[in-house]
């Protein structure tokens, strides 16, 4: 029996999904700057990916391919590299590492890409140096470095309450079908929750938000079946005012998506991605194809959901 230690991989390979928040209620806004959220992630097959390759000692090089990846930024700002680097000082290491990030997932499109690419590079970089994080350390780490990144680590479907990153799993049917119909342009996440946060002062009546919204029972029993209709019918964001103020071209997006035979539409997340459930993969292609008929469309896609979250495929 050979019981010697496997040698130590120069390369690992990991993925994570993007997501779709099928309900997002924003609460009140905390002390520390964030909003009270309770939403509901799901996790879909359109994956990033993240190669990280053993480097010089203390080193993190970013290289990017596929979609938009000339819009990623490559240096110490990029949410993959700043994970590398919080993961090399909770555990004391210099290790170098070079990441390479191959996006699918729009980039500032409201699907939680960046958050994908760290949580990938989390697990990456944790087998590669040899670190041991636990699930839970790792956990914490993705917490400190967005409020999606612990989703992206979990995948499937959760409840997110806190400013997202509290997790509890929920009972998800798929496959449900959906389109993706990717905007010109970007929306920052701080951007979409300041317009929310302005929409919300012209109106006295929502100045006293919830402190944490309820989930809906109805959403989450349509969800445990797998009843697109249903979920379709209760899909909610409470951020889609605000991309709309900020991107008034994506209420004709909706109204081409619903037009053509969607179950439901909903801005995705902070924007500017629309996301369209349909009732079966026929109907989405249909869905698919009129969407890329808008001008104001920039790419179009179809993924299912529920999707894994961040696993280590090569070693
Ligand atoms: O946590 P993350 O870095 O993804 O958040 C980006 C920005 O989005 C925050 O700085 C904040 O402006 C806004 N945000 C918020 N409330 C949340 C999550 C994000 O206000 N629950």
């Amino acid at each position: 029996m050979n019981t010697a230690t496997p040698p130590t991989p120069r390369s690992v390979t990991a993925t994570a999904p993007g997501k779709i928040n099928v309900q997002l209620s924003v609460g009140a806004h905390r002390p520390d700057g964030y909003h009270a959220l309770t939403t509901v992630f799901l996790a879909v097959a359109l994956h990033d990916t993240v190669t990280a390759t053993l480097a010089a000692t203390g080193r993190t090089t970013v290289t990017v391919i596929g979609t938009d990846a000339q819009r990623v930024p490559t240096d110490a700002t990029n949410l993959a590299a700043r994970a590398a680097q919080l993961l090399r000082e909770h555990h004391g290491t210099d290790a170098g590492v070079a990441l390479h990030i191959t996006k699918r997932i729009p980039v500032a499109g409201g699907m939680a890409g960046g958050s994908a690419d760290a949580a990938a590079t989390l697990l990456a970089c944790n087998a590669l140096w040899n670190t041991r994080a636990t699930p839970a350390q790792l956990h914490a780490l993705a917490t400190e470095l967005g409020s999606d990144v612990p989703f992206a680590l979990l995948g499937q479907a959760a409840l997110g309450r806190g400013r997202g990153e509290i997790l509890t799993d929920l009972p998800v049917t798929g496959p449900l079908h959906w389109v993706l119909a990717v905007a010109h342009g970007e929306l920052a996440t701080p951007a979409a929750y300041a317009e929310h946060d302005r929409l919300h002062t012209l109106r006295p009546a929502d100045a006293h938000p919830s402190p944490q919204p309820p989930a809906d029972p109805a959403l989450l029993a349509a969800l445990k079946t797998g009843d697109a209709t249903a979920l379709g019918a209760a899909l909610v964001n409470d951020l889609q005012p605000a991309a709309l103020s900020l991107h008034p071209a994506l209420a004709a997006t909706l109204h081409t998506g619903r037009t053509a035979g969607a179950l439901g539409s909903i801005v995705s997340g902070s924007g500017p991605t629309c996301a369209f459930l349909a009732a079966d993969a026929h109907t989405a292609k249909s869905v698919a194809r009129a969407l890329a008929t808008s001008k104001a469309v920039r790419r179009v896609r179809t993924v299912s959901g529920p999707a894994p979250g961040a696993h280590i495929t090569t070693r």
